[in-house]
């Protein structure tokens, strides 16, 4: 490639980071067009080549419980390891998705990417409530959500974890993906929702959809950390997401530095 066209080339991908919703960084917009997602999946690939590093670098899903330091705390999350094998069961541990997107919106306010303090944050398929915890340390007014029969650990979670003197609160709510939602979710619509790790099933993405459709307006935030594991599903996701979201990626430069994966994405939806 000559001079002008690496110039060329450099501000078209210039053109291609934008600054969307609440989030201050800028980010890689995801094309809506028909190959948007289909090349979005080329690039992540390429770029991050997730299936030659480890699953799990920062979360260990035999222990009881997973120690992390956030927020100026200790925190130490419980898992229940055996629950793993029940069929459909998947919150009972962390996945280092999870880990990412609790660093990385920690580093993000740190740095000034963002404003929690006062701020309502939904959760979705919260799990054992890790990114939740440290939304509420950081002084929202978090609600973690997820199926009615894993909410018992979600709620230990949060009262082995936010005891004492803290900026923000936290309260948990079943929510169902794609089923109508309780008032206390919707009334006011959130500023901010987060997940990770929501993106593995192709039967739930549609009702995924539905779900952020319903809880969000065009003020909502949307951060979504995904593990690289299944193409398809995640382009599935994008292809359907971007025709009523605006969808950009985050690169890794703008993460918590000690906390960056290959295997792990983060993006941010804002309706259209
Ligand atoms: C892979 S786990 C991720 C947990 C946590 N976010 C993390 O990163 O550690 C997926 C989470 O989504 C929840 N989930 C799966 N399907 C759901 C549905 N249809 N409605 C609500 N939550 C669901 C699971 O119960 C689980 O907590």
């Amino acid at each position: 490639m000559g001079g002008d066209e690496e110039i060329a080339a450099a501000e078209e991908e210039e053109e291609k980071m934008v600054k969307i919703g609440a989030y201050g960084g800028r980010v890689r917009m995801v094309s809506s067009l028909e190959d948007g997602a289909a090349e979005e999946m080329l690039l992540l690939w390429g770029i991050q080549q997730p299936t030659l590093s480890k699953p799990n670098t920062f979360v260990s899903q035999s222990s009881l419980q997973l120690g992390l330091d956030a927020c100026g705390r200790s925190l130490s999350i419980l898992q229940s390891p055996c629950s793993l094998g029940t069929p459909g069961v998947t919150g009972a541990v962390l996945w280092d998705s999870g880990v990412v997107l609790g660093k990385f919106v920690e580093h993000a306010v740190e740095s000034g990417m963002m404003v929690l303090r006062g701020k309502k944050v939904v959760e979705l398929g919260s799990g054992c409530g890790l990114v939740g915890c440290i939304a509420a340390l950081l002084g929202a007014e978090v609600i973690l959500t997820d199926l009615p029969d894993r909410l018992r650990l979600l709620k230990k979670n949060i009262e082995t974890n936010l005891d004492g003197d803290f900026r923000g609160s936290a309260a948990v709510n079943e929510l169902i993906w794609g089923e109508e939602l309780d008032t206390k979710l919707i009334e006011p619509l959130p500023d901010y929702v987060l997940c990770s790790d929501v993106i593995y099933s192709e039967g739930a993405v549609m009702d995924l959809l539905a779900t952020l459709r319903e809880l969000c307006g065009t003020q909502t935030t949307v951060i979504l950390a995904g593990e690289l594991r299944n193409d398809s599903v995640l382009e599935y996701f994008l292809e359907s997401a971007s025709k009523e979201f605006i969808v950009g990626r985050v690169d890794q430069g703008q993460w918590h530095p000690d906390y960056c994966s290959p295997r792990v994405v983060i993006y941010v939806l804002v309706k259209r």
